[in-house]
Parts: C-alpha cells; sequence; structure tokens
C-alpha cells in the first residue's frame, strides 16, 4: 500500500511543531523568513537556531534590512552558529534578492542564488511558494530509506533516495498542501521516525513501510564505514593588556573560518606543537603559561589547540607585523568570533565569564 499523503497530513494537524518561522494554519508566511530559517537550519539544531532566527529579525527585520547592513555586523549577529560560509552567503544572497526586489518564486531562480543548493530551493519553493517538490533532507532521507526499506549505504544511495522521495507527493491532497507536506516529513523524520529508536507505533505511514515490515527501520539509512577522523593540533595566544584589551588578528578570507576573527597562533597541523616549537609562533615576547587545551570538532577534522596566555603592560609595536588589533575585552562578546575562539579565551581566562 503506497503511503497515504491524507494520512501524514492528518497527523501532522494534530501534533505539527509551533516554531517561529512558521505561518500559523492557513496563513502565508514571509519567504524571507524561510529563507532565513532554512540556511540556520543547514548542519544546525532548531533549538539552536531560535535564538539566533529571532535576534536577526530584530537587527534585520526585513531583507533589504540585511542586504543594506555592514558585513561586520552580520558576521557578529551569526557567530557561535558555525560554517561561517553560510553567513558570507546569506548576506550576498540578501544583497541579489534585493537589488532584484524580491525572492524568486521557481526552482531555477532559487537555485541560482548564493548558498542555495538542491535541498534549500526546494524546501523554499514548496514553504514559502507552494510549489509541488520534495525537500530532501536528513530527516527526509531517513523517512524515505526505511519507508522504501532502501538498504544501499550513504553517501552513494543518495540519489535513489532522492528518486523516492520525489514520489511521496504524487497524490491529490499532497499536491494541494505543498508546504504543510513538507514540513509534515520534517516533523515525521524529528519527532516518530527518528534515527535510534523510531516510533513505529505512532507512525501515520506504519501499514506503508517496508522498513518495519522487514524489521530493520531502526538501522536504516545504512551508512559507509567512516574512514578515520582526522586530527589537527594548533596553539593560540590570549594577550592582555593593563587597559582590559585582548589582542585579535583576523583570519584570511579564504579557507576555514575566512574573514573571521581569532587568537594569534599556529597554522593547524596533524603532529602535536611542542611548547618551545609553538611559542616561536608568539605575537610578543611575554611571559606565556599553558592555560589549557581546548577540542573542536569541525565536519572533516578534530581540532586540539593548546592555549597560552600571558598578561602585560602594552603592546608591543610589533604586534602591527601579524595584521594584530587591540580590542577592549568588552567588546569580545559582540565581535565575530568563532565558537573555537570563545572556548580559547575561556579556558585561558575563566574568571571572564562571570
Ligand atoms: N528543518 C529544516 N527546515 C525545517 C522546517 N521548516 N521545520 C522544521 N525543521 C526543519
Amino acid at each position: 500500500m503506497p503511503p497515504s499523503s491524507a494520512a501524514l497530513l492528518r497527523w501532522y494537524d494534530r501534533h505539527r511543531r509551533t516554531l517561529p518561522w512558521r505561518a500559523l494554519p492557513g496563513r502565508t508566511v514571509d519567504p524571507y523568513h524561510v529563507w532565513l530559517s532554512e540556511i540556520m537550519l543547514q548542519q544546525t539544531t532548531v533549538a539552536a537556531v531560535i535564538p539566533y532566527y529571532h535576534r536577526f529579525l530584530d537587527l534585520f527585520p526585513a531583507v533589504g534590512d540585511l542586504a543594506r547592513t555592514e558585513s561586520d555586523t552580520v558576521m557578529a549577529a551569526w557567530a557561535g552558529l558555525g560554517y561561517y560560509a553560510r553567513a558570507r552567503n546569506l548576506h550576498a544572497c540578501a544583497r541579489a534578492v534585493a537589488a532584484a526586489g524580491g525572492f524568486p518564486r521557481d526552482m531555477a531562480g532559487l537555485l541560482a542564488l548564493p548558498g542555495v543548493g538542491t535541498y534549500t530551493a526546494a524546501a523554499i519553493a514548496a514553504i514559502a511558494f507552494g510549489q509541488p517538490v520534495v525537500p530532501v533532507d536528513g530527516n527526509v532521507e531517513r523517512v524515505t530509506s526505511r519507508l522504501f526499506a532502501l538498504t544501499d549505504p550513504l553517501p552513494g544511495s543518495r540519489k535513489t533516495i532522492a528518486r523516492h522521495a520525489a514520489t511521496l507527493n504524487d497524490s491529490a491532497e499532497a499536491r494541494a498542501r505543498p508546504s504543510d507536506f513538507a514540513q509534515a516529513l520534517f516533523d515525521l523524520g524529528a519527532g516518530i521516525c527518528t534515527p535510534r529508536q523510531p516510533a513505529c507505533a505512532l507512525c501515520p505511514w506504519r501499514e506503508s513501510c517496508a522498513g518495519l515490515r522487514q524489521g530493520i527501520a531502526a538501522s536504516l539509512p545504512a551508512k559507509a564505514p567512516r574512514t578515520a577522523r582526522r586530527v589537527r593540533h594548533g596553539a593560540h595566544f590570549l594577550l592582555t593588556d593593563a587597559g582590559g584589551q585582548i589582542l585579535l588578528r583576523r583570519r584570511p578570507e579564504k579557507g576555514l573560518l575566512g574573514g573571521m576573527l581569532e587568537l594569534p597562533g599556529t597554522e593547524w597541523r596533524p603532529a602535536p606543537w611542542r611548547e618551545a616549537e609553538a611559542l616561536a609562533f608568539a605575537p610578543a615576547r611575554a611571559d606565556w603559561r599553558a592555560a589549557g587545551r581546548i577540542t573542536h570538532v569541525f565536519t572533516h577534522f578534530t581540532l586540539h589547540v593548546d592555549v597560552y596566555a600571558a598578561h602585560v603592560g602594552h603592546f608591543p609595536n610589533t604586534i602591527a607585523r601579524i595584521g594584530g588589533m587591540a580590542v577592549p575585552h568588552a567588546d569580545l562578546d559582540t565581535l565575530a568570533l568563532p565558537s573555537l575562539m570563545r572556548k580559547c579565551v575561556a579556558a585561558a581566562w575563566p574568571e571572564r565569564a562571570t
């Protein structure tokens, strides 16, 4: 029996999550809100996104406000959400949309926007513009692979899963409510068809689920074994002065955390840094003390950072040579300082947070 769109929508009408970017039933939603939430939700949980979403709408009530804002201000508002290329693309996209006088309504137009890939274009097309497309994110991949008992492992099976997912809205009921249908799939994946212990007994699609019938639902989607996680090591330096300032510098535009601020430090390499070796990269001569080690997980590697701290009366003139800038530490919370660097500061200067 094919999965019933009507059953899914009935379930959604009863159990839908109330989320700040969702319109109330029967109301249309602002494409700016949909786009903003979708960009934020890429690689980030709903719970982590909600406060940022509210803050962005307070700071930038319309896409034109975001477009007109300086890049540093946007990056600072984004700081802590991670994957900073998203923030740069977000800003570029806001400018493109403002220049065009609004969001494109179709997949091709949406796909041409900076930072908008197949999933995001489909999500905006369905949710904001009522186009009959099925956005395929991790939730929808999980639901689909179980429903059709697709056992080939990800990532190789991605295209096959997407092909099956595209058939899910093949019904008059789904096509009458594309926005609700897409979000019903997200909610099913988040609340019922969960990664570890799916609540199959409560699922509106339990009678159509081949994965459940075969007793393999919880094991899907299968994943190809991961190669061992790569590890990198670095050292960063927290230098403070008697005036309550902290020494920062800007990272190169290209590459990881591009254009964000950082504590000066070494490159990140596979081998650990011995203390004497790391100190050769210190931004000034000072009485450096080893102030702790933090770990930060990026998508493609885990980074271990040894943090060194020192206090001086005045920063030496030589800091200009490394592109250093003196910033009042009281401003730290409003700067575009990535989470990794906030962890480094917190490790070396725990009293500051209190
Ligand atoms: N994940 C991505 N987009 C979402 C949405 N609109 N609602 C809930 N979860 C989501």
